[in-house]
């Protein structure tokens, strides 16, 4: 008899972000696969005695990777066990489990989606953003920073966004922020860059778009990073709740 998967959101860092479906999934799993941004305290609530394998990609890593570990989660449901697929965030937020779903459900294995806190609203909330706000910003998008996705961007459309949230953008701020700035979006823009969001080593910067590659690395901030351009990108309402500074 086949076990069953769990593609299951581990939230932004903070284990107190899990769902209480999350927590309850990891202590009864026989097996828990998980990425490099699941930190200590989350694997904390697995089952002692639970198989705990890292698949952790590095950025680079190639088709392969994903196969092997589609194959994993086959194989291991297909044994009878009951396997927790733990991602950081959300699973389908930039995390491939789609493919993943995909993979089960060709193989006839059953799964089923624990949503997670996503990084995407996470991070900016964490640094006293919020990434929509009355008559000011009416819409968010998220999108990748990542090298391979910047030539299929529509980079005018993306300009044209209230709010613009990038995640793995830590290695190409100072490319992205160049091609926002030729699709139309003014140099001076509100930007934030927000690294190791709910961690205890969490940091942010405060910039404007022309300048935000720069602060980052004035700040020697680094990957894993979440950038917000925006007008609300100006706001840190644990400082500040009024908006002088974006009035
Ligand atoms: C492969 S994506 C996975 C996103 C994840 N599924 C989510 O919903 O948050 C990895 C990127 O998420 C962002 N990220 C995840 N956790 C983060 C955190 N605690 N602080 C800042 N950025 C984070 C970074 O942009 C990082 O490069």
């Amino acid at each position: 008899v086949n076990g069953r998967v769990h593609l299951v959101g581990a939230g932004p860092g903070d284990a107190d972000l899990l769902t209480l479906r999350a927590a309850r999934l990891l202590a009864i799993a026989d097996v828990v696969v998980h990425d490099r941004l699941v930190g200590p305290d989350v694997l904390a609530l697995c089952r002692p005695d639970a198989e705990l394998v890292d698949v952790s990609k590095h950025p680079g890593a190639d088709a392969a990777a994903q196969d092997d570990i589609n194959e994993l989660l086959v194989a291991r449901a297909q044994a009878g066990l009951d396997v927790v697929r733990l991602k950081g965030g959300d699973p389908f937020v930039f995390a491939r489990g789609a493919e993943e779903a995909q993979a089960l459900s060709a193989a006839g294995v059953p799964f089923d989606c624990v949503p997670g806190v996503s990084s995407a609203l996470a991070a900016p909330a964490a640094a006293g953003i919020a990434v929509t706000y009355r008559e000011l910003a009416r819409s968010v998008v998220i999108v990748t920073g990542h090298a391979r996705a910047l030539d299929d961007q529509d980079w005018p459309a993306l300009a044209a966004a209230d709010t613009l949230v990038v995640l793995m953008g830590a290695a190409t701020a100072g490319e992205l922020t160049r091609r926002l700035i030729a699709g139309g979006r003014p140099r001076d823009t509100p930007a934030a860059a927000i690294q190791d969001a709910t961690l205890p080593g969490q940091r942010d910067v405060r910039s404007t778009l022309a300048d935000l590659s720069e602060a980052i690395a004035e700040a020697g901030l680094r990957a894993p990073l979440v950038l917000v351009i925006g007008t609300v990108a100006a706001l840190d309402l644990r400082r500040s709740p009024l908006l002088e500074a974006i009035a």
